[in-house]
């Protein structure tokens, strides 16, 4: 079996090479980047080619690709793998909207891949946790309506911004500033700042629209109501979301923390119990990298019907949120070795 990665030197292709060793150890890698160039990761050293080489009509054919570049790159190399007979799994948001390409949230719609598909795309770094943790509930008490609030890590930036971040907070630290004045207003050290790329006329930006869209179209409810406001806080990994949310029925929350504890109903969950949120934060979804961790289930005081819960979400945005959702997609056309990364 022959397994290309694209962008294996980035933040998530260095994920998804190590999730790919667990879930089909002895495979033959390719792996492409910018530039030829040599990786050095966990003691061993990878040859990576440069993407541009892929359109060569020489170039190798393959099994399955994993594509983590940016949407410009993926537009333009997934017609070559798609073409060298790659199954391929797309991280970008180049396909996400195209109807005729199914978006996968594993766990929630992974029957969506059988062998007649042969793109999938990746849903978006917060669009995985929360589905994952909405379908089960929707399930037995019908989904109405959810307002949700992100509160998400540098490395959603990407390398250079995540290494830009960790220098620059180390320079800010290190400053005894009680206020915090030191940093730069605009940047992610010691900050908080709005996730506002690609604002629109709506006022959303780009990740806000991509989460309401993505929720819809794998949960199938295109009448979802549903807003979201994200941000950026000074974390390296690990995206936090908190969200309100209202069913069609009244709830019991110890139902809904029985089905959420289930492994067979909500798959790829980790239920913290207690309204407090013992346990919650975003390095620990760092230290239990391959489920979303969900709790500080509560009720919604304002809704007098009971049918409002307000609940936690977070997870490792470079593993949950793109790697390993990634790989159990790839799980469903060649069954993965190891159990966790089976979808
Ligand atoms: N980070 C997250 O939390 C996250 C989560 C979900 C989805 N995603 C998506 O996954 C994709 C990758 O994100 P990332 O965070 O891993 O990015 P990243 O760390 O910035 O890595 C980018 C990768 O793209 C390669 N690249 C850059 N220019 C290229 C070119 N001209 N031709 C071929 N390859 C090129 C880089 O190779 P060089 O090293 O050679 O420059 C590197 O391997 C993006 O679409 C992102 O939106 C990211």
């Amino acid at each position: 079996m022959r397994i290309g990665i694209l962008g294996a030197t980035g933040l998530v292709g260095r994920e998804t090479l190590e999730l790919v060793a667990r879930a089909w150890p002895g495979c033959e890698l390719e792996l492409y980047a910018s530039r030829d160039q040599q990786l050095d990761l966990n003691g061993k050293r990878y040859a990576v080619r440069a993407a541009a080489s892929l359109e060569d009509s020489k170039a190798p054919r393959g099994d399955l690709a994993f594509v983590a570049l940016d949407d410009e790159h993926s537009k333009r190399y997934v017609p070559h793998l798609l073409e060298l007979g790659y199954r391929v799994v797309d991280k970008s948001n180049t396909f996400r909207g195209d109807p005729k390409v199914p978006l996968v949230t594993a766990g929630v719609n992974s029957n969506r891949v059988d062998d007649s598909v042969r793109l999938v795309a990746n849903p978006n770094c917060t669009t995985i946790p929360l589905t994952l943790a909405l379908q089960p509930l929707h399930k037995e008490y019908g989904l109405e309506s959810l307002s949700v609030s992100t509160y998400q890590a540098v490395s959603g930036a990407g390398i250079a911004a995540l290494d830009g971040f960790l220098e620059a907070s180390q320079r800010g630290y290190a400053n005894p500033d009680r206020l915090g004045t030191s940093f730069d207003p605009k940047a992610y050290a010691g900050n908080t700042v709005p996730h506002n790329g690609g604002t629109d006329d709506s006022g959303f930006s780009s990740e806000e629209r991509k989460l309401v869209f993505e929720s819809k179209k794998i949960l199938e409810l295109p009448e979802l109501g549903i807003s979201a406001q994200c941000c950026r806080v000074a974390v390296a990994v690990g995206h936090y979301e908190n969200a309100w949310i209202t069913f069609e029925r009244r709830v019991d929350l110890d139902e809904i923390t029985a089905i959420l504890s289930d492994a067979e109903r909500a798959p790829f969950v980790r239920f913290l119990p207690g309204a407090a949120g013992e346990g919650l934060s975003s390095v620990a979804s760092v230290r239990d990298r391959d489920r979303a961790l969900v709790g500080r289930l509560r009720r919604d005081p304002r809704d007098a019907t009971q049918r409002t819960i307000c609940l936690t979400v977070v997870a490792d945005n470079l593993r949950l949120g793109a790697a390993t959702n990634a790989v159990r997609i790839g799980s469903r056309w060649f069954a993965s070795k190891d159990f966790e990364l089976q979808a």
